[in-house]
């Protein structure tokens, strides 16, 4: 149930080695108000990593600590926490898309829902509790500032897409874990797709194995001890009309060690309600017309999960 389809394998070429047109941005916080990096980066990449972000690296290793711990336990600990849909508070998930994607992912995930309303703490493993909180509670702070740099990327007030739009209104927090595999050639993390929310932001260890797409080719992002990497999620390609893209991702395995990664969908909408979303106004215009229809986020995400994990993104649907 592991043997990837050998198009999901090898559909696209690796990045060439060492050309620069090929390196994922790195931008440096400390300086981001003075050039149009972030700008660039969404609309050329998608992803990019981000460095001076605030976020301690201590927080960072405590919850990959944290997630090593849930996952070593055996399957008797775990099982309380089984779930096979992801719409409860928290989700321990093993080999993701076994019943939605065309091959199962060679990991697993336990999934906190922790906006708008967190699990109560004891919902959540106490071998992990704090490490949920404190991660959150952080990360929450550089998704509210990715936001204002994004919107004023986009020539809105700094606020718009956090307090006007309510983007951050909705998080949620994914610990993912990779286990050794004995053939990774065969085998995917987690295959191509396209993250559902407004953004995305994610810190990963440092054994490596994330890839992106860019003009055509596989790209690894490479691990930047400190770094966070950020992406852009179906649904600010839907409101910003295209002009930041959702680009595929998946996650190759590895037969030397385990990966863990930590992933903050922001917009995640399986607690959310009826606000609707289309193309932002102010940027519509008459060479600029809305190319998207407008969809709640629930809807969105409902119709995303329920066509089932097969690489394609739900937004062409939503086409005018
Ligand atoms: C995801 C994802 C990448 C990673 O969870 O959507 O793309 O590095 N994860 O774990
Ligand atoms: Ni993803």
């Amino acid at each position: 149930m592991f043997h990837a389809p050998p198009h999901f394998l090898n559909g696209r070429p690796p990045a060439p080695a060492g050309d620069p047109e090929f390196s994922v941005p790195v931008i440096d916080l400390a300086g981001a108000r003075d050039d149009h990096d972030p700008e660039d980066a969404s609309a050329k990449w998608g992803f990019f990593q981000i460095v001076n972000h605030g976020v301690p690296t201590s927080t960072q290793n405590k919850i990959k600590a944290g997630t090593h711990r849930f996952f070593n336990q055996d399957a008797e600990a775990k099982k309380e926490y089984f779930r096979a849909e992801p719409m409860s508070k928290v989700v321990y998930t093993s080999n993701y898309g076994l019943y939605t994607a065309p091959v199962a992912y060679w990991s697993d995930v336990i999934l906190f829902n922790m906006a708008p309303e967190p699990p109560e703490p004891e919902q959540i493993p106490a071998c992990i509790r704090e490490n949920v909180q404190e991660f959150s509670e952080e990360i929450s702070k550089v998704g509210g500032l990715m936001f204002e740099l994004l919107s004023e990327a986009l020539g809105l007030a700094s606020n718009h897409l956090k307090e006007e739009m309510g983007c951050a209104e909705g998080m949620g927090l994914a610990c993912n874990y990779y286990p050794h595999c004995p053939q990774p050639e065969l085998a995917l993390g987690i295959t191509h797709h396209t993250d559902i929310g407004f953004i995305t932001v994610l810190s990963q260890d440092h054994v490596g194995g994330l890839q992106v797409v860019h003009r055509g080719h596989w790209v690894d992002v490479p691990p930047v001890p400190e770094a966070l990497v950020v992406n852009i999620g179906d649904m600010l390609q839907l409101i910003s009309n295209d002009k930041f893209k959702s680009v595929e991702h998946r996650v190759i395995v590895n037969n030397v060690e385990p990966r863990v990664s930590t992933v903050c969908s922001f917009g995640n909408g399986f607690m959310l309600k009826s606000r609707m979303y289309g193309p932002i106004k102010e940027l519509l215009s008459e060479e600029n017309p809305p190319i998207y229809r407008e969809i709640s986020i629930e809807e969105f995400f409902f119709k995303s999960y329920k066509k089932g994990f097969d690489g394609n993104s739900y937004l062409p649907q939503l086409k005018l």
